[in-house]
């Protein structure tokens, strides 16, 4: 048994079919990437996988447990961490209340001494309002936050999006981390291909709402993976 099992998944928005049939598994401690071109569904396949748009059909286990037809929360009280693309923190609120909303899963009743050590720049600015932070940190201080809710598996998607280079690296070290350390499942969004193939334990390719190509991430440059997904 996977950690993530995925089986024939299908989404729309209103008549027009987004996700055609998605299947895949994602095991512990792997880091799975998911490339594909602009709007080919890859911010809806995580919002469906999260609950945020109910699934038109399909089958989502997380850890031998159906997911079906759960809300977000309950799907966070699995186990799902999810950092929105665009990131979402709360601008008004600082650095540890925004944090501390990663709670709401019930388990944490304080921020864990492993957040700060992970991002040591968000144990610095723990007081400053989320919104006065630089892009990168804001992306530091999301992923930091999915962690506060203890997830088994989190989705990311396009974390290093309007990102600079010195905080890319930092947040890839992290993510390779979570992975190689915590054994969480990492289901990673990119269209940045360098990023993703160094994180990738495996990958999926997917055009039009469909997974067209997959492997192992050591493959991705045989297999042509960078080619498939340029644009
Ligand atoms: N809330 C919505 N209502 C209707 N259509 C939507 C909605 N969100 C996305 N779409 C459409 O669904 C398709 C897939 O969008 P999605 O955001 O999942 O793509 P994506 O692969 O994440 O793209 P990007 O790389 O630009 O982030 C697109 O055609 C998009 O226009
Ligand atoms: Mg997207």
């Amino acid at each position: 048994m996977s950690l993530l099992e995925v089986k024939s998944l299908s989404q729309a928005y209103g008549g027009s079919r987004i996700l055609r049939d998605v299947s895949f598994t994602a095991e512990a401690g792997q880091v799975v990437v998911l490339l594909g071109r602009n709007g080919v569904g890859k911010s809806t396949l995580l919002r469906t996988l999260m609950g945020v748009h109910p699934a038109l059909s399909g089958q989502v286990t997380l850890d031998g447990k159906s997911l079906d037809g759960l809300s977000p929360h309950l799907r966070a009280a699995a186990g799902i961490g999810y950092v929105p693309q665009g990131r979402e923190i709360f601008p008004r609120l600082s650095v540890e209340e925004n944090l501390r909303v990663g709670f709401a899963t019930g388990r944490l009743r304080a921020i864990e001494p492993q957040i700060y050590e992970l991002f040591p720049v968000l144990a610095e600015m723990r007081s400053r309002r989320g919104g006065d932070l630089s892009g990168g940190q804001q992306q530091q201080l999301a992923i930091a936050r999915a962690l506060c809710t203890q997830p088994k598996m989190l989705l990311l998607d396009e974390p290093t999006e309007g990102i600079q280079p010195s905080v890319i690296k930092d947040i890839g070290r992290v993510i390779r981390r979570l992975a190689s350390e915590k054994g969480l499942c990492v289901l990673l969004v990119e269209q940045y291909y360098d990023f993703a193939a160094e994180l990738a334990d495996a990958y999926l390719v997917m055009e039009r709402g469909e997974i067209v190509a997959r492997g192992a991430g050591a493959q991705m440059q045989a297999d042509g993976v960078r080619q498939m997904v340029s644009v």
